[in-house]
């Protein structure tokens, strides 16, 4: 079949938009037609070069869609169903699945680096050449073919255009306070770039009752987003030193837990000067792979504080994502405040500029 997608043909250039032909889902996969992919930072990291993933390819990793077809012996999902992409495919039964960890699973980490699916083929091609996929996911396409146990089945009634930033910003966030840092009620918090990421883990430390939550950025504008999902003091790091600046915020006695959502060693390091003894600091934000961030053994030994990092939110992706969805429609997690600008899926590129530019908390594009 035809679909219009994105493709990424390689590092520094723009995403180009065209037809290619998607083929019929094989055994054990999906073919989904998206209804809302969401504009994430990491996917930037790969146009620029920043993040390594195989080209030509078709990006994007936070989807929501209907299900379309399905493949021989898929049970999990069928014809008509609503699904959230997930974007680390994982087995169920190793290690890492079993401990609750899936993201961390070695099938995840098997497609992402291939770009094939897990037969060791892919399902795009334009003018006979072959697309490979991201993530198992490539959501920048009206119709993408995933495995099946990347489909997470939803309920009906639940507004795919919201459903959609669950699939990577909120749990990615939220988890990351709450499933990694395991925020304590009345502790002090500090999140490093509030985006839609950032505010998302400003969201999970106010859930997790934190009692002061300090949100970093160097565009002012981030501030009132970051008031809306928690945030109690802001700092404007393009203004002043802002770990001198926390540091006078909890009268120099730093904070319990810091979190990186920017994607450099220099702000990851910035976060981790931050903290008090015994504090931790989350790396979420991905930063070059070839990079290190060194700290100070004395920090780790005498002051007993942590460098950590989270995939997706360290969470129990199919479990938290429902958990995620119940606390919504409770009125306890904010969505409808997170999604501030919706684009036609040709405006793709522009969504990407407007992120840049940081004129969003979070965006997506629409088929
Ligand atoms: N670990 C994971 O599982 C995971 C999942 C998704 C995204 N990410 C990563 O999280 C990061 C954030 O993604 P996002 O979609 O929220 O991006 P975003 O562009 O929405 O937000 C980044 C924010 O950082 C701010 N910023 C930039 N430089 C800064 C500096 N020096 N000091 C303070 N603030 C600064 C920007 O103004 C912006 O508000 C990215 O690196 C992304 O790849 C990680
Ligand atoms: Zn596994
Ligand atoms: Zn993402």
């Amino acid at each position: 079949m035809k679909s219009k997608a994105a493709i990424f043909w390689e590092a520094g250039k723009r995403l180009d938009i065209q037809e290619v032909d998607v083929e019929k889902p094989h055994t054990g996969e999906v073919l989904v037609k998206l209804v809302a992919a969401g504009i994430c930072h990491s996917d930037y990291h790969v146009m620029t070069g920043h993040l390594f993933a195989p080209f030509p390819s078709i990006l994007g990793h936070e989807g929501s869609g209907i299900v379309a077809e399905v493949g021989p012996g898929v049970t999990a999902v069928k014809p008509g169903d609503h699904i959230i992409v997930m974007w680390r495919l994982s087995c169920g039964i190793c290690e890492y699945c079993s401990n609750g960890r899936p993201a961390l699973c070695p099938a995840g980490t098997q497609i992402r680096s291939t770009g094939q699916l897990l037969d060791g083929t892919t399902r795009f091609k334009y003018k006979g050449q072959e697309i490979k996929h991201f993530a198992g996911a490539s959501t920048f396409s009206e119709y993408t073919v995933i495995p099946e146990g990347s489909a997470l089945k939803i309920p009906q009634d639940f507004p795919l255009e919201i459903a959609v930033l669950l699939g990577c910003g909120v749990i990615t966030g939220v988890g990351a306070a709450i499933n990694c840092a395991k925020v304590k009620p009345g502790s002090t918090s500090v999140v490093f770039g509030a985006g839609g990421i950032g505010l998302n883990i400003i969201q999970g430390s106010a859930i997790a009752g934190a009692a002061k939550i300090i949100a970093v950025d160097i565009n002012a504008k981030k501030l009132d987003y970051a008031k809306t999902f928690g945030a109690t003091h802001f700092v404007d790091a393009s203004k002043k030193n802002a770990v001198e600046a926390v540091r006078a915020l909890t009268d120099g006695r730093g904070v319990d837990y810091a979190f990186e959502a920017i994607g450099s060693p220099e702000t990851v390091r910035q976060a981790f000067d931050c903290l008090a003894k015994r504090g931790m600091c989350v790396a979420v934000g991905v930063v070059p792979l070839t990079k290190e961030v060194a700290v100070p053994i004395m920090a780790l030994v005498f002051e007993e504080k942590t460098l950590t990092g989270s995939l997706y939110g360290s969470a129990r992706i199919r479990q938290d994502t429902m958990m995620l969805m119940e606390m919504y429609k409770a009125g306890k997690l904010k969505l409808d405040e997170l999604l501030t600008r919706k684009y036609p899926f040709a405006q793709i590129n522009e969504a990407y500029d407007n992120l840049i530019k940081g004129e969003v908390a979070r965006s997506i594009v629409t088929f």
